[in-house]
Formats: C-alpha cells, structure tokens, sequence
C-alpha cells in the first residue's frame, strides 16, 4: 500500500496512538489541548469549518517509530539508506489532491482550519506544508517552512534565515521575477522529515522521499504554476513568492526552542490555487512538540555516522528533547581507553550540536536521571569537560549576544566525559546488586499466596554456626554466599550465628568484606 497522510493515520489508529474527538473544537483551543494527550487527536468537528484537524502525529518516539515504519533504533539506519539510495520522483497528471482544484476568485485560504498558536502569533499559521520550488541551474528543493494567513489569496513564507529556497527566491528576485512554488498539505511524513534535511543545494530532498519510501514519490503536476506537488497531499497550496524582497513583517513566531521569535521581514506569497481531495483533512503540525520531536531522528542519523567514522563504538545515542532535539547528545560506547573524548570531538562536529555528553554503555541515555548519576560519579571537571569557543552557532539560540555586525555571533560548545576514568580502580565502580535481584517478584506477592518465599526450617544455633565454620574453613565467603548456600535454613538464624561466632571471636571480614576465620593471634 503506498504511504500516504491517511495510510499513516490508519497506523496511528490501529496502534492505539490516535484520539478521535467528535465534540464540537474551536480552533483556536487546538494548540493547548494537544499537548494534553498522550495520542495524536483527529479534531473532527471543528466549529466553522468543514474539515477536521489532525495534529501531534509525531510528539513521541513511538510515533515517529510508526511514521517511519520501523522499530525506533533502526530509524537512524532506514535514513541513512535512504540517502544513500535516493530515488527520484515521479511526475503523474493526476493526483487524489485534486479531486477539488479553486483557482482565479474562489481562492480563500481563511476556508482552510489553520489554527493559531501563541498568544503573540500575527494570524493563522501554517506549519506543516512541504514547499517545492525550482531553480533553472539548482532544480527541485523541498523544505518545510512556516506561512502566515494574511489574505484570502496572501500569506508570508518565513525563509528569513539561509537556507536554499531562499537563495531560490533571492535569484528570481534579481530577476524581477516571481518564484512560484507548491505547499503541499498533510502528507506521509516520510516527505516531512525528508525535506526539512538540510541538503546541499542542487539536491533534491524529495529523492530521499523516495529512499524512505523504497518507491518513487509521486508529483502531480501543478494546476496555475510549473511546479509540481505531491499527489496524495491532503490539500495543496498553488503560489508564488512575489518578487517584493524581505520587506513585509510576519510573525511572531513559535519557535522550535520553546520560546517565541520576533517579527520577521519576509517575502509575501500569492495563492493562485487552493486544491484537496474530497474529505480532506488538515494537518497542524504542533509547534514546537513536533517539530523538536522530528527533529530527532536526523541528528541521531548524523550522530551514528560521525562516531562510527571517527572508530568510537557508540551502543545507544540520545539527541534528547530537552535540548529540543537540536542542541544536546547524550551517547553511550564501549569503551577504549582515550575514546570518551574522541566521541566528544566527533559529535561536536555536527551542525547545531552545542552540548555532548559521553557515558559507558552500562548508563541508559534515555534516562536521565542515569545519565546524571554518571556525570555526578564518574566526572572530574578539571579532566572531563572540554571547551571549544568560536565555533559555528545555531541562530535561534537565545543565549547567544545579540549581534553587533549583522553577522550571526559565534557559539562554545562544550563535551561531558562521563564515562568511568581509566586510571582508577574498576572496584569503585562497583553498582549495588540487591539480594535475590531479578530472582523475586512483587507480583507473586501480591496474589494472595500464589508464590510466596519456600518454607525454611527452624534451625538450632549453634548446629547452623558449625555448618557455617565448615564452609570457611575452605574459603572466604560474603554474607550472601552463606546465604546462598544454606537456602532451607532461616535467614534470622544465619545471621544469629554469625553474631555469635563473631561474639566468641572466631570470625572477622577480610579486606573485601567476606567472612574468615579469625588467624590465632600470635603469642608475643
Ligand atoms: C515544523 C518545521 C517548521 C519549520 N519552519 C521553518 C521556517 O519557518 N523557516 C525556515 O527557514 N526553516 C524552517 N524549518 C527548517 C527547514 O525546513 C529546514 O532547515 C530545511 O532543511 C530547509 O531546506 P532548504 O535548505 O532546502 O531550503 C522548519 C522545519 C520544521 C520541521
């Protein structure tokens, strides 16, 4: 069956991951009751409107799991293949999109259910549409970028900072010409995470697409301008970025980092057509959940590929939301000697990548409070923590200085050594392991009486305390071993007699902690 918006919903749906709620929703209490849920929700009844909103469909890595069609951890190697094996898309007359096509006056953006956001945001947002444009020398890109409703046939197209289809639409601008381009509308995300790839200029990201789908993606042809759309899309937006330059403030925005952005000055875009299939559905992709939650799985790609080229045997790798799924790595290895500190190198290398932090691969990087606990027990600053000053930034980081030149200012970036030192004894590592872990079960507790503990018998003292002096006249024993080998006799009786022996002088602990029997001291 061929991916598409719907096919991937259908997962949601089976895979108990998607909410339908029928009651009647305003759209503009969308943003606030999505990330309420622990599912994607399908809104279909918003007031006003006659299509549904679907939204949250990738907020969780189980999700994206779905999306991608493959468990989690094989996200990264499905990514990689696909842009090792890109496959081209293929062009078709016809597409389920254009069951209803609007052009000339009957074009209305204000038809479609685009809820607002932020409290600060200047109007309806469009968050999830997948932009093709074209170029005469660089051809097709794709990328995701946010538009704002400003007319019935205007909105603004955010491409405020560089990035390829702005450099598509500064070339057209010197020309004094428009550059039309499609927005297509509740798609597979497998179109989604493609195009927001930064992919250099001259690829086409919609070749990774196809990669991912193992299928060429198909392109419909457009309706009013030259460029082409992706067939299956729920509703496509026909337009061009009108050759004003970045003049018109738009904005502000809700930024993948949590925070609002200010007003931009960007290029306005005119709609010339307003397709969808019969029943569509409109997707409003959650800002910022879903685009940090998206983000996720490219850097993790990136991630994987830079550790295995730099030799550092990398087991997990976590690009963790709290950084927005853009800034921080927390990384497990097996470690050499050395290796925690190549790994921080390697990963620093990323684009974005402000914070790394190494662990051994007995710390689970998905949770943080292990995490944590091995920066806490295994770091010395001095020794651990590396700094790099100068380097490439992100611009949406706050905590950058505002800039004084009008170029973007420079980042530190900083590397956690966290895995256990070489030079200190492995003892110390030592975790605590409970009595009978693993071997004994709550649950047969609780079920009156199902699997209690085995019966131990009564013992007599000073019998037990024989047994006991028998075993460690052979060897060195810990408690537990005691314990382990006299399973039938009570617990309170070893310990007793063992109290005793103590008591009577004939046992001590040696320098690891195990029982002995006491050498006689020796006569002056
Ligand atoms: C949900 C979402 C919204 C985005 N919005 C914007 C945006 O408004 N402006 C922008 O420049 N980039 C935005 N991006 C990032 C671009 O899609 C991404 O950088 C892409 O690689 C740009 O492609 P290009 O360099 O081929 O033009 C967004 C990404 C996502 C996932």
């Amino acid at each position: 069956m061929t991916a598409t918006f719907r096919s991937y919903l259908e997962a949601l749906k089976i895979n108990g991951e998607l909410l339908e709620i029928t009651t009647a929703t305003d759209a503009r209490d969308i943003a606030a009751l999505v990330p309420q849920s622990e599912q994607a929700i399908l809104f279909q009844n918003v007031r006003g409107y006659s299509m549904p909103v679907a939204s949250g469909l990738l907020q969780s890595r189980n999700r994206l799991a779905l999306a991608m069609g493959v468990p989690y951890e094989k996200i990264e190697s499905k990514l990689r293949a696909a842009m090792e094996h890109p496959i081209a898309p293929q062009r078709v007359q016809r597409g389920a999109v254009k069951e209803v096509v609007r052009t000339g006056t009957d074009v209305n953006v204000f038809e479609l259910p685009v809820p607002v956001f932020s409290i600060m945001d200047g109007g309806p947002m469009i968050t999830g549409g997948v932009v093709i444009g074209e170029d005469p020398e660089f051809g097709m890109n794709a990328g995701v970028y946010r538009l704002m409703l400003k007319e019935r046939d205007i909105t603004g197209i955010d491409i405020v900072t560089p990035n390829n289809l702005r450099k598509f639409a500064e070339r057209s601008l010197q020309q004094k010409k428009p550059l039309p381009i499609s927005i297509s509308i509740g798609t597979h995300p497998y179109e989604l995470v493609a195009s927001t790839f930064k992919a250099n200029l001259g690829v086409n990201e919609l070749t990774f697409a196809g990669g991912l789908r193992g299928e060429p993606l198909a392109l419909a042809d457009g309706e009013t301008i030259p460029v082409p759309c992706i067939a299956d899309a729920e509703i496509v937006l026909e337009g061009e970025i009108l050759p004003e330059g970045w003049v018109h403030p738009e904005g502000p925005f809700c930024e993948f980092n949590r925070l609002m952005g200010g007003i931009h000055l960007n290029p306005r875009v005119r709609i010339k057509a307003v397709m969808h299939r019969k029943n569509p559905i409109y997707y409003a992709l959650h800002m910022p959940w879903e685009n940090i939650w998206m983000s996720a799985p490219i850097y993790e790609a990136a991630a994987w590929r830079v550790l295995h080229e730099a030799g550092v045997h990398a087991t997990a790798i976590n690009v963790t939301p709290g950084g927005c799924c853009h800034w921080h790595i927390v990384a497990a290895i097996k470690k050499s000697p050395g290796d925690g500190k190549n790994a921080i190198m390697a990963l620093l290398s990323i684009a974005d990548i402000k914070h790394v932090t190494i662990v051994d691969d007995d710390i689970d990087v998905f949770d943080a409070i292990d995490v944590e606990w091995a920066v806490a027990t295994r770091v010395q600053a001095d020794r651990d923590v590396l700094i790099v000053s100068n380097a490439r930034s992100k611009p949406l980081d706050p905590s950058l200085p505002p800039s004084t030149t009008g170029k973007i200012p420079t980042t530190a970036k900083m590397g956690i050594d966290a895995t256990i030192p070489d030079n200190v004894p492995a003892s110390r590592y030592n975790r605590i392991v409970y009595y009978n872990q693993g071997k004994v079960q709550l649950k047969d507790y609780l079920d009156s009486g199902v699997k209690q503990a085995p019966p131990t018998e009564p013992s007599d003292t000073q019998a037990v305390s024989q047994k006991i002096l028998g075993e460690l006249a052979n060897s060195h024993r810990f408690f537990a071993e005691l314990l382990e080998l006299f399973p039938q006799i009570d617990y309170r009786a070893i310990a007793t007699a063992l109290g005793g022996l103590h008591e009577q002088g004939r046992i001590n602990q040696d320098g690891d902690g195990k029982y002995q029997m006491k050498q006689p001291t020796r006569p002056e």
